[in-house]
């Protein structure tokens, strides 16, 4: 499989392609960035640890040498500064992801190409990427909650000394402000959260604000995610490449699951090689829902800004 980062020459794309390389499971990767400089120096820098790390092609190139990729990964946006919401950066972002897009219609892709967005505000411009792009709406998909998941199990299972891998917890909803916990599905290995007697009120209001809060506060402390949000972008591009059927929050346009249409959100999505195979409409508590609707109804209004 072969996967074109567009922005690799950035925190977000070259962190994801070395998560890429470290798992050895796509076998070509493409750094493209309008700055051909940086594209170059990011490439190199991940060629020089094949000897360590193994032998897939990692080479710069423009959209000219992108047609042949099998997924397209879109990272490259301003990032926000820590006051601002992500739907904040809507005006910024939106103007270069349609340059983006035009680049690519040009440059040319194939019918079978996958478009998985990673710039903010995610879900916005997933959604303008399923209208603009002649692709079926299964093959285009954000990065949605996956990393507000990834970050609300690793600390939860730091809070109780858990294996973070054992402990599973979906955000759903917007990459955003209007996310919601859904603490209904919460378990570690199997066994629900809820049963456990540190597991108050307070305590998931408590998970849930910092995990909220943890963009701004990667922000404050470092200027921007990279790391975890690099290994989830890996874990989804996985998903496909293994055909694996993995059940993830990633941010798709919806067709009626939990009453959502006509938006791109995270839901449950089954994920496997042609992409966006099934929005799972799993059992959430009423509040869960009316949050997923309330979030679905946010973006809407977003969204009718710039469309
Ligand atoms: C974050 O939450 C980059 O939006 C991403 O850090």
């Amino acid at each position: 499989m072969k996967v074109t980062i567009i922005g690799g020459g950035g925190r977000v794309g070259s962190n994801a392609a070395f998560a890429l390389q470290c798992a050895g499971i796509v076998q070509e990767i493409q750094i493209l960035d309008a700055n051909t400089d940086l594209a170059e120096g990011e490439a190199l820098d991940l060629l020089h640890g094949a000897a360590s790390l193994g032998g897939q092609r990692i080479y710069a190139g423009g959209y000219d040498r992108a047609k042949d990729s099998d997924v397209f990964v879109i990272t490259a946006g301003l990032r926000r500064k820590p006051d601002e919401s992500r739907l904040d950066l809507i005006n910024r972002n939106v103007a270069l992801f349609q340059n983006i897009l035009q680049s690519m219609q040009q440059g040319g892709y194939a019918a079978t190409a996958q478009v998985f967005v990673v710039s903010n505000p995610v879900d916005i411009l997933t959604e303008m990427a399923v209208r603009e792009l002649n692709l079926p709406w299964q093959q285009v998909y954000g990065l949605g909650t996956m990393l507000d998941t990834a970050r609300f199990r690793s600390l939860i299972a730091q809070e109780l000394s858990l294996d973070a891998s054992q402990v599973s917890a979906l955000i759903l909803g917007e990459h955003g402000d209007s996310m919601i916990p859904a603490w209904s599905s919460a378990t570690v290995n199997g066994l629900p959260l809820a049963g456990m007697k540190e597991v108050t009120p307070a305590f998931q209001q408590k998970l849930f604000e910092r995990t909220k809060g943890s963009g701004a506060e990667v922000i404050r402390r470092k200027g921007g995610a990279g790391w975890a949000v690099g290994a989830t972008i890996a874990e989804t591009i996985h998903a496909v490449a293994l055909d694996r059927k993995s059940l993830l929050p990633v941010s798709s346009q919806q067709h009626g699951c939990y009453g959502l249409r006509d938006i791109s959100i995270s839901v449950p999505t089954v994920m496997g090689r042609k992409g966006v195979l099934d929005h799972v409409e799993v059992k959430l508590w009423p509040k869960e829902v009316q949050g997923l609707q309330a979030s679905g109804r946010a973006l809407r209004e977003s969204l009718n800004q710039v469309l």
